[in-house]
């Protein structure tokens, strides 16, 4: 038995309960908290989708799903038969308002039996502009009054510009209170993620030098080595920059450039965030061009296998402006940040998946070694690895062994131990946070729109510009070239890790 405070007894409604997300992420992940003995002791799990499902072939269904993509893996498991006993499935049309009084009854069903109110969570796993519906109507039910135990949560993308989030945002808050909506970015779940916090605020050593005076400047990158896994549909209306600058990018690029919190509330954590999105210079239409790069694939060949072009991907238009790689150069003005150029990008079918921060040091004045030692000098780096490696690395120089004095640069690493499979999945910790009522990783609305601010001048430049050079990247590649443009203007060049597990 584990020694921790479970969450009281809760329900989870799993809107999009037959699809791709629902099988993938959040099955696995309640799987697995329910094997770390993190769900309640009373809970439930009700899958609601359009789609007719037994209940014994709904939960099969779902068993495939952990076994394809649980972090433990098929001969760990067991349990099974535990686990399912608390999932159902609902058959249900969004759509259909006279239905949700069906859900109403459930929450009734499982008071009586539980002999307690639980926890009501809707989960909202589905297409965006099935949000309105189900919100309003979900909205209508007495329990969602209760602002201490109801609980809705929206998966990303929130809105599709600045207006739509606005108005989304409206919508919610004539319904719910702001401390019962939780808006997920999943990135936000990542243990590497959160360890940024750790390492930023736990320790002495860092904050000193954590500021113009000492750091040239900041790189993030977040490369995926995959290409649109039959999501056309959505990404051809969604492009790189709202699929991941907007939200998971300037997510880090907060906890990178926040101020310390003074206590870990989430509103403490989130004002902080907010601030740096405030503080983000804003990028005139004009300058859009020298400072954001946007990029396309061409067809090609990613690591010995054949891919189509995007443009010819399925549900995709042949003569599509959608960019799959964006690059941009944020500014931050404020007192720690003035001049430190954050340099961020994105895309698919990059050389390899690498997701990392290096926040890149001011050069150490040489004048005191003789120009030999200094031959392979190289400023202090500190890199952050969030995935698939998940380490910090600190890049400092060090003579090398010998009669004379050379110096070369050299890595001290923390990694964090054991394999995998010990580490939560990003929506285990988001998914337990809802239970729990905590609300410090999710997104406040005013966080949601700031952000759309940020990257508004960028999207409208490019919807209104037609881009002349697409596709302009190759798969396995590191992007456009104008995106190596983009930063050598500056003198600096991107940081490529090469790294083992991304082979
Ligand atoms: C999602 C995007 O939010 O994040 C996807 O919609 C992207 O396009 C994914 O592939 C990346 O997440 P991760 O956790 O694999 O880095």
């Amino acid at each position: 038995m584990q020694n921790h405070k479970r969450p009281p007894a809760s329900i989870l409604f799993i809107f999009g309960g037959s699809g791709d997300l629902n099988y993938r992420k959040l099955t696995p992940a309640l799987y697995n908290l329910f094997l770390d003995e993190w769900m309640p002791e009373k809970f439930a799990i009700v899958g609601i989708g359009r789609s007719e499902y037994s209940a014994e072939d709904y939960r099969s269904h779902l068993q495939e799903g952990i076994q394809n993509f649980s972090r433990r893996k098929a001969e760990q498991n067991g349990h099974y038969q535990e686990f399912f006993d608390h999932v159902s499935y609902l058959q249900l049309d969004a759509g259909d308002l006279a239905a949700y009084q069906r859900i109403a009854d459930c929450v009734q069903a499982k008071e009586t039996e539980w002999g307690t109110h639980p926890n009501v969570i809707f989960y909202l796993a589905v297409a965006p502009q099935l949000v309105p519906t189900i919100a309003q109507e979900l909205g209508t039910l007495n329990l969602c009054k209760d602002k201490g135990t109801t609980r809705i949560v929206i998966e990303k993308p929130f809105g599709h510009d600045l207006d739509s989030a606005h108005e989304l945002n409206a919508l919610l808050k004539g319904l719910f209170a702001e401390e019962q909506i939780f808006r997920i970015d999943h990135y936000l779940g990542k243990e590497t993620v959160q360890n940024i916090l750790a390492l930023r605020f736990a320790n002495a050593l860092f904050e000193p030098t954590w500021n113009r005076h000492y750091i040239d400047h900041i790189q993030i990158t977040a490369a995926e080595s995959v290409g649109l896994e039959g999501r056309g549909g959505y990404y051809e209306h969604s492009g790189a920059l709202r699929d991941m600058v907007q939200n998971h990018i300037l997510q880090l690029l907060c906890m990178v450039a926040m101020e310390a919190p003074v206590s870990f509330d989430a509103n403490e954590i989130r004002n902080k965030k907010v601030d740096v999105l405030n503080a983000i210079r804003p990028i005139r239409k004009e300058d859009v061009h020298d400072n954001a790069v946007r990029g396309q694939y061409a067809g090609g060949w990613m690591k010995g296998k054949q891919v189509v072009g995007y443009r010819e991907e399925k549900d995709v238009d042949p003569d599509s402006n959608t960019e799959t790689y964006a690059a941009v150069k944020f500014y931050i003005d404020n007192w720690r940040w003035e001049g430190v150029p954050f340099y961020v990008r994105t895309g698919k079918f990059m050389h390899q998946k690498s997701t990392h921060i290096t926040i890149q040091f001011k050069q150490a004045p040489t004048f005191a070694f003789p120009a030999e030692a200094a031959e392979s000098w190289r400023p202090n780096r500190l890199t952050i690895s969030i995935q698939p490696e998940m380490d910090i690395r600190i890049r400092f120089q060090a003579k090398r062994p010998g009669q004379t004095m050379t110096l070369d640069p050299v890595n001290m690493t923390f990694n964090y131990e054991g394999s995998d499979d010990h580490t939560p999945e990003a929506y285990e910790t988001l998914l337990l946070d809802v239970m729990e009522g905590d609300a410090t990783l999710f997104m406040r609305g005013d966080q949601v729109e700031a952000a759309w601010k940020v990257i508004m001048p960028i999207l409208d430049t490019w919807e209104s510009r037609t881009p002349q050079d697409f596709p302009n990247y190759v798969p396995d590649s590191w992007g456009p070239e104008d995106a190596d443009a983009l930063i050598a203007r500056d003198g600096h060049s991107w940081i490529n890790l090469l790294t083992e597990k991304a082979k």
